[in-house]
């Protein structure tokens, strides 16, 4: 099981910014909590993290017979962009999305999500554990199929 984390914009700011939304912990420090639950399931893991919409598009597309499954949190293109909806449409790859934030209390424009509607689920407001629990999900999904 091969499985690409993606993270969109002002992720890498992890650690620095808003810390009461999104805590201290650093962009890195996510890596390594993801890589260390990753090697404990035995799957395959590998990162990308963009502040451009066209390369997280390409990362996506690039994500063809290549990866079992995406786990992306798209920062704000969650609510802007029909280009990653596309693009995983496109990739065809089981992609789960993940906010660590919980949106669905926040500002009206983050109560839209375009990607949602291509991906297995969404798991919003867990913190950084959020991501291991995508990789379960996509396990889960595999093992269903
Ligand atoms: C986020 C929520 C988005 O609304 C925001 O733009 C982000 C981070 C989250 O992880 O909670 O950049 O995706």
């Amino acid at each position: 099981m091969k499985i690409l984390v993606i993270n969109g914009p002002n992720l890498n700011m992890l650690g620095i910014r808003e810390p009461k939304i999104y805590g201290n912990k650093t962009y890195k420090d996510l890596c390594a909590k993801i890589k260390a639950y990753a090697k404990e399931k035995g799957v395959r893991v590998s990162f990308f993290q963009s502040n451009c919409e066209g390369d997280l598009v390409t990362a996506i597309q690039k994500t063809y017979n290549k990866f079992d499954g995406i786990v992306i949190n798209p920062g704000a293109y969650t609510h802007t962009s029909v280009a990653l909806l596309d693009a995983v449409k496109s990739a065809g790859v089981p992609t789960v999305e993940v906010h660590i934030s919980d949106v669905s209390t926040r500002e009206d424009f983050r109560q839209i999500s375009y990607i949602r509607a291509a991906c297995v689920t969404s798991v919003i407001g867990k913190g950084f554990d959020g991501y291991n629990e995508a990789i379960d999900v996509l396990l889960k999904n595999r093992g269903d199929k």
